[in-house]
């Protein structure tokens, strides 16, 4: 009687450990407020830039990643809630899904919040290259066609490259200030990861970035 009381109460104990692991990983993450100041010098950041493929897997402390999602498409001027990067007729048809070893999220640049999107890892569906699932964040950057309103197919096309483009340019160039490491990539099973991702038909996977610490 006594044993099966004890494996009673150690399953009560994993059913509620499970319950709150799972409820950690839902919650909306608040992000601390970005800073906006300091930085190395512009040219000396564009004398560095680079991409690099060996990441550490230390984690990004949630100010580091606060300040990297708002580098990359934070709101700059909340007056007229536009952002750090341009985007074709200031669609800000991009959103960056950040995958991390404990989920996926979607950045809310206005609320400067990780919406919870799934509890799994899915790191190592994010891009075909071993490293992807070992560094701490990738970003997946998502253009949503139904905010592109009457644009021909190849203006969609287009747009989303090159807004895509100056998004990823910034987390370069931020990563560089900081000394982390990055890559963008196209090298991604865009059908594969936009199954795992629940996305819908009208959003497109159109690249990813890796971000972390560089390998010591
Ligand atoms: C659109 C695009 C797609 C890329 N895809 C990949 C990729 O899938 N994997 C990768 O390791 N690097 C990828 N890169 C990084 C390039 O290989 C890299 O920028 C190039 O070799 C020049 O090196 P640098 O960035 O250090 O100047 C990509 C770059 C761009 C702009």
């Amino acid at each position: 009687m006594e044993t099966k009381a004890f494996f009673r109460v150690c399953l009560a104990l994993f059913i509620l450990l499970e319950g709150a692991l799972v409820a950690r990983a839902q919650e909306l993450i608040q992000l601390p407020q970005p800073n906006m100041t300091g930085g190395k010098p512009l040219m000396e950041v564009l004398k560095e830039r680079q991409s690099s493929r060996e990441f550490s897997t230390e984690k990004l402390p949630m100010q580091v990643m606060s300040d990297m999602l708002w580098a990359a498409f934070g709101v700059n001027r909340p007056d007229l809630g536009k952002r750090t990067a341009p985007s074709a007729m200031n669609r800000q048809e991009v959103d960056i899904y950040v995958a991390t070893p404990e989920g996926l999220y979607l950045y809310d640049a206005d609320a400067c919040a990780l919406q919870p999107i799934l509890k799994e890892d899915i790191r190592a569906k994010c891009g075909k290259q071993e490293f992807v699932a070992e560094a701490p964040v990738n970003l997946v950057y998502v253009a949503d066609y139904s905010k592109m309103g009457e644009a021909s197919d190849d203006d969609k096309k287009i747009y989303t490259a090159a807004d895509v483009g100056f998004i990823a340019e910034n987390v370069y160039l931020f990563c560089t200030s900081e000394g982390l490491a990055t890559v963008v990539r196209g090298m991604v099973d865009r059908e594969e990861l936009a199954k795992t991702m629940n996305l819908r038909p009208e959003q497109h996977i159109i690249l990813a970035q890796t971000v972390g610490y560089p390998k010591k």
